[in-house]
Protein backbone atom coordinates (compact mmCIF):
# COMPACT_ATOMS: atom_id res chain seq x y z
CA UNK A 1 0.00 0.00 0.00
CA UNK A 2 1.10 3.21 -1.04
CA UNK A 3 1.77 5.77 1.86
CA UNK A 4 -0.16 8.98 1.86
CA UNK A 5 1.51 12.89 2.12
CA UNK A 6 -0.90 15.69 2.61
CA UNK A 7 1.20 18.77 1.05
CA UNK A 8 -0.60 22.01 2.03
CA UNK A 9 -0.17 24.97 0.03
CA UNK A 10 0.17 22.02 -3.02
CA UNK A 11 -1.16 23.48 -5.84
CA UNK A 12 0.99 26.21 -7.05
CA UNK A 13 4.76 26.82 -6.37
CA UNK A 14 6.86 24.77 -4.12
CA UNK A 15 4.28 23.24 -3.13
CA UNK A 16 2.67 21.91 -6.65
CA UNK A 17 6.36 20.75 -7.56
CA UNK A 18 6.03 19.09 -4.08
CA UNK A 19 2.99 17.38 -4.89
CA UNK A 20 4.49 16.13 -8.36
CA UNK A 21 7.73 14.97 -7.15
CA UNK A 22 6.30 12.74 -4.42
CA UNK A 23 3.66 11.52 -6.99
CA UNK A 24 6.83 10.33 -9.05
CA UNK A 25 8.52 8.90 -5.95
CA UNK A 26 5.50 6.72 -5.77
CA UNK A 27 3.23 7.97 -3.14
CA UNK A 28 -0.17 8.61 -2.87
CA UNK A 29 -0.68 12.05 -3.29
CA UNK A 30 -3.26 15.25 -1.61
CA UNK A 31 -3.17 18.71 -1.83
CA UNK A 32 -4.51 21.39 0.38
CA UNK A 33 -5.35 25.04 -1.02
CA UNK A 34 -7.17 28.10 -0.05
CA UNK A 35 -8.53 30.62 -2.66
CA UNK A 36 -8.41 29.82 -6.24
CA UNK A 37 -10.86 26.83 -6.80
CA UNK A 38 -10.21 27.08 -10.69
CA UNK A 39 -6.54 26.79 -10.79
CA UNK A 40 -6.70 24.09 -8.02
CA UNK A 41 -9.17 22.38 -9.95
CA UNK A 42 -7.18 22.33 -13.04
CA UNK A 43 -4.22 21.05 -11.08
CA UNK A 44 -5.89 18.11 -9.42
CA UNK A 45 -6.72 16.94 -13.18
CA UNK A 46 -3.76 17.43 -14.72
CA UNK A 47 -1.30 15.93 -11.69
CA UNK A 48 -4.27 13.59 -11.05
CA UNK A 49 -3.61 15.10 -6.80
CA UNK A 50 -7.43 15.13 -5.21
CA UNK A 51 -7.62 19.10 -4.02
CA UNK A 52 -9.06 19.96 -0.84
CA UNK A 53 -9.82 23.93 0.13
CA UNK A 54 -9.13 25.21 4.01
CA UNK A 55 -7.64 27.46 6.08
CA UNK A 56 -4.68 26.04 7.88
CA UNK A 57 -4.79 29.15 10.33
CA UNK A 58 -8.18 27.69 11.31
CA UNK A 59 -6.92 24.83 13.56
CA UNK A 60 -10.97 23.36 13.53
CA UNK A 61 -10.78 23.57 9.66
CA UNK A 62 -7.94 21.55 9.50
CA UNK A 63 -9.42 19.13 11.99
CA UNK A 64 -12.33 18.49 9.48
CA UNK A 65 -10.26 18.77 6.35
CA UNK A 66 -7.96 16.06 7.75
CA UNK A 67 -10.99 13.91 9.20
CA UNK A 68 -12.25 13.84 5.34
CA UNK A 69 -8.98 13.23 4.05
CA UNK A 70 -8.39 10.02 6.21
CA UNK A 71 -12.02 8.72 5.53
CA UNK A 72 -11.76 9.01 1.75
CA UNK A 73 -7.66 8.10 1.33
CA UNK A 74 -6.80 6.66 4.62
CA UNK A 75 -4.04 7.72 7.12
CA UNK A 76 -1.96 10.41 6.62
CA UNK A 77 2.04 9.13 6.83
CA UNK A 78 3.30 12.04 5.55
CA UNK A 79 2.86 15.86 6.52
CA UNK A 80 4.45 18.73 4.21
CA UNK A 81 3.68 21.86 5.84
CA UNK A 82 4.23 24.33 2.50
CA UNK A 83 0.99 26.95 3.06
CA UNK A 84 2.76 30.66 3.42
CA UNK A 85 2.24 33.52 2.97
CA UNK A 86 4.39 36.97 2.88
CA UNK A 87 3.23 40.40 3.96
CA UNK A 88 6.25 42.30 3.51
CA UNK A 89 6.62 45.82 5.25
CA UNK A 90 9.63 47.47 6.90
CA UNK A 91 8.55 47.32 10.81
CA UNK A 92 7.86 51.24 11.31
CA UNK A 93 5.04 50.86 8.94
CA UNK A 94 4.05 47.34 9.11
CA UNK A 95 0.64 47.04 10.76
CA UNK A 96 -0.83 44.58 13.41
CA UNK A 97 -2.79 42.96 11.10
CA UNK A 98 0.34 42.07 8.40
CA UNK A 99 2.07 40.39 12.03
CA UNK A 100 -0.88 38.50 12.77
CA UNK A 101 -1.74 36.90 9.30
CA UNK A 102 1.74 35.57 8.66
CA UNK A 103 2.69 34.60 12.30
CA UNK A 104 -1.47 32.77 11.78
CA UNK A 105 -0.90 30.89 8.54
CA UNK A 106 2.95 30.62 8.46
CA UNK A 107 3.92 29.33 12.33
CA UNK A 108 0.35 28.65 13.33
CA UNK A 109 -0.93 26.90 10.24
CA UNK A 110 2.44 24.43 11.23
CA UNK A 111 1.08 23.76 14.70
CA UNK A 112 -2.81 23.43 13.63
CA UNK A 113 -1.96 20.66 10.93
CA UNK A 114 0.58 19.12 13.21
CA UNK A 115 -1.63 19.21 16.56
CA UNK A 116 -3.99 17.17 13.59
CA UNK A 117 -1.83 14.49 12.48
CA UNK A 118 0.30 13.82 15.24
CA UNK A 119 -1.94 11.45 17.53
CA UNK A 120 -2.41 9.13 14.80
CA UNK A 121 1.45 9.06 13.68
CA UNK A 122 2.21 7.90 17.42
CA UNK A 123 -0.67 5.47 17.16
CA UNK A 124 0.97 4.00 13.91
CA UNK A 125 4.85 4.53 15.63
CA UNK A 126 5.07 6.13 12.19
CA UNK A 127 5.16 9.46 10.47
CA UNK A 128 7.31 12.18 8.52
CA UNK A 129 6.83 16.14 9.08
CA UNK A 130 8.44 18.56 6.48
CA UNK A 131 7.90 21.96 7.33
CA UNK A 132 8.92 24.49 5.07
CA UNK A 133 10.52 27.43 6.93
CA UNK A 134 13.07 29.61 4.68
CA UNK A 135 16.41 31.02 4.46
CA UNK A 136 15.42 34.33 5.75
CA UNK A 137 14.57 32.48 9.09
CA UNK A 138 18.18 31.78 9.05
CA UNK A 139 19.86 35.14 7.58
CA UNK A 140 16.85 37.44 8.56
CA UNK A 141 15.69 40.04 5.40
CA UNK A 142 14.20 43.89 5.72
CA UNK A 143 10.56 43.79 5.27
CA UNK A 144 9.98 40.53 7.04
CA UNK A 145 10.46 40.71 10.81
CA UNK A 146 6.76 39.12 10.74
CA UNK A 147 7.90 36.32 8.17
CA UNK A 148 11.48 35.91 9.47
CA UNK A 149 9.69 35.34 13.00
CA UNK A 150 7.32 33.02 11.83
CA UNK A 151 9.80 31.07 9.77
CA UNK A 152 12.03 31.23 12.64
CA UNK A 153 9.32 29.75 14.97
CA UNK A 154 9.03 26.67 13.02
CA UNK A 155 12.77 25.62 12.96
CA UNK A 156 12.35 26.13 16.43
CA UNK A 157 9.02 24.03 16.56
CA UNK A 158 10.67 21.01 14.29
CA UNK A 159 13.22 20.32 16.64
CA UNK A 160 10.95 20.59 19.72
CA UNK A 161 8.92 18.48 17.84
CA UNK A 162 11.49 16.29 16.38
CA UNK A 163 12.25 15.12 20.15
CA UNK A 164 8.76 14.37 20.56
CA UNK A 165 8.48 12.14 18.36
CA UNK A 166 11.74 10.09 17.68
CA UNK A 167 10.70 7.57 19.84
CA UNK A 168 7.38 6.64 17.75
CA UNK A 169 9.00 6.90 13.98
CA UNK A 170 8.02 9.90 13.58
CA UNK A 171 10.80 12.06 11.96
CA UNK A 172 10.19 16.01 11.91
CA UNK A 173 12.54 18.13 9.52
CA UNK A 174 12.48 21.99 8.07
CA UNK A 175 14.05 23.02 4.54
CA UNK A 176 14.40 26.47 4.45
CA UNK A 177 14.16 27.38 0.74
CA UNK A 178 16.20 30.11 -0.97
CA UNK A 179 14.76 32.82 -3.17
CA UNK A 180 12.89 30.43 -5.71
CA UNK A 181 11.47 30.75 -8.90
CA UNK A 182 7.45 31.09 -7.75
CA UNK A 183 4.74 34.04 -8.01
CA UNK A 184 5.60 35.01 -4.30
CA UNK A 185 9.30 35.79 -5.11
CA UNK A 186 8.07 37.09 -8.55
CA UNK A 187 6.10 39.87 -6.56
CA UNK A 188 9.40 41.23 -4.76
CA UNK A 189 10.02 44.78 -6.82
CA UNK A 190 12.13 43.96 -9.66
CA UNK A 191 15.20 46.32 -8.75
CA UNK A 192 15.33 44.84 -5.55
CA UNK A 193 14.98 41.31 -6.78
CA UNK A 194 17.53 41.95 -8.54
CA UNK A 195 19.75 43.13 -5.98
CA UNK A 196 19.28 39.67 -4.46
CA UNK A 197 20.12 37.79 -6.60
CA UNK A 198 22.98 39.49 -7.36
CA UNK A 199 23.39 38.54 -4.02
CA UNK A 200 22.91 34.89 -4.22
CA UNK A 201 26.56 32.95 -4.84
CA UNK A 202 24.92 30.60 -7.61
CA UNK A 203 23.52 34.20 -8.83
CA UNK A 204 19.91 32.66 -9.69
CA UNK A 205 16.90 31.89 -8.42
CA UNK A 206 16.30 27.93 -7.12
CA UNK A 207 13.81 26.20 -8.94
CA UNK A 208 10.65 24.47 -7.43
CA UNK A 209 11.85 21.24 -8.04
CA UNK A 210 14.97 21.45 -6.60
CA UNK A 211 13.12 22.24 -2.95
CA UNK A 212 11.15 19.20 -3.80
CA UNK A 213 13.73 16.95 -4.10
CA UNK A 214 15.04 17.78 -0.97
CA UNK A 215 11.40 16.77 0.46
CA UNK A 216 11.34 13.83 -1.01
CA UNK A 217 14.57 12.65 0.50
CA UNK A 218 13.55 13.57 3.88
CA UNK A 219 10.52 11.58 4.02
CA UNK A 220 11.91 8.66 2.35
CA UNK A 221 13.20 5.60 4.26
CA UNK A 222 16.80 6.22 3.36
CA UNK A 223 16.22 9.86 5.90
CA UNK A 224 14.65 7.52 8.60
CA UNK A 225 17.66 8.37 10.95
CA UNK A 226 17.60 12.22 10.04
CA UNK A 227 15.16 14.51 12.88
CA UNK A 228 15.18 17.77 13.65
CA UNK A 229 17.43 18.95 10.77
CA UNK A 230 17.15 22.08 8.50
CA UNK A 231 18.33 21.44 4.80
CA UNK A 232 19.40 24.67 3.20
CA UNK A 233 18.64 24.46 -0.84
CA UNK A 234 19.49 27.81 -1.59
CA UNK A 235 22.49 28.31 -3.90
CA UNK A 236 25.15 29.39 -1.51
CA UNK A 237 23.10 32.17 0.16
CA UNK A 238 23.70 32.75 3.96
CA UNK A 239 27.04 31.29 3.42
CA UNK A 240 28.68 34.91 2.76
N1 LIG B 1 18.42 46.48 4.26
C1 LIG B 1 18.33 47.62 4.98
N2 LIG B 1 17.53 48.61 4.66
C2 LIG B 1 16.79 48.50 3.58
C3 LIG B 1 16.81 47.32 2.79
C4 LIG B 1 17.69 46.31 3.19
N3 LIG B 1 17.78 45.17 2.47
N4 LIG B 1 15.94 47.47 1.79
C5 LIG B 1 15.41 48.70 1.92
N5 LIG B 1 15.93 49.29 3.01
C6 LIG B 1 15.63 50.65 3.48
C7 LIG B 1 15.66 51.64 2.33
O1 LIG B 1 16.97 52.11 2.12
C8 LIG B 1 14.73 52.72 2.82
O2 LIG B 1 15.42 53.53 3.75
P1 LIG B 1 15.09 55.10 3.88
O3 LIG B 1 13.61 55.19 4.19
O4 LIG B 1 15.96 55.56 5.01
O5 LIG B 1 15.44 55.68 2.56
C9 LIG B 1 13.71 51.96 3.61
O6 LIG B 1 14.32 50.69 3.94
C10 LIG B 1 12.45 51.72 2.83
O7 LIG B 1 12.77 50.93 1.66
P2 LIG B 1 11.74 50.76 0.49
O8 LIG B 1 11.70 52.02 -0.36
O9 LIG B 1 12.00 49.50 -0.24
O10 LIG B 1 10.35 50.72 1.28
P3 LIG B 1 8.98 50.28 0.79
O11 LIG B 1 8.04 50.57 1.91
O12 LIG B 1 8.67 50.80 -0.56
O13 LIG B 1 9.13 48.70 0.59
C11 LIG B 1 9.42 46.43 1.21
C12 LIG B 1 9.39 47.89 1.69
C13 LIG B 1 8.06 46.08 0.61
C14 LIG B 1 9.68 45.56 2.41
C15 LIG B 1 10.50 46.28 0.13
O14 LIG B 1 11.72 46.79 0.64
C16 LIG B 1 10.72 44.84 -0.25
O15 LIG B 1 9.94 44.27 -0.99
N6 LIG B 1 11.83 44.23 0.21
C17 LIG B 1 12.16 42.83 -0.09
C18 LIG B 1 11.47 41.92 0.88
C19 LIG B 1 11.76 40.49 0.51
O16 LIG B 1 12.88 40.09 0.24
N7 LIG B 1 10.71 39.66 0.48
C20 LIG B 1 10.87 38.28 0.12
C21 LIG B 1 9.56 37.77 -0.45
S1 LIG B 1 9.74 36.13 -1.09
C22 LIG B 1 9.87 35.17 0.28
O17 LIG B 1 9.71 35.59 1.37
C23 LIG B 1 10.21 33.73 0.02
C24 LIG B 1 11.40 33.33 0.80
O18 LIG B 1 11.26 32.52 1.73
C25 LIG B 1 12.71 33.82 0.41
Amino acid sequence: MKRLALVTGGVTGIGAAICQALKVAGYSVVANYYGNDAQATDFSHTHDVPVYAWDVSDLDACTKAAAEIVSRHGPIDILVNNAGITRDAMLHKMTAEQWRMVIDVDLGGCFNMCRTVIETMRERQFGRIVNISSVNALSGQAGQTNYAAAKAGVIGFTKALALEGASRGITVNAIAPGYTDTAMVAAVRPDILKSIIDGVPAKRLATPEEIARGVVFLVSDDAGFITGETLSINGGKYLQ
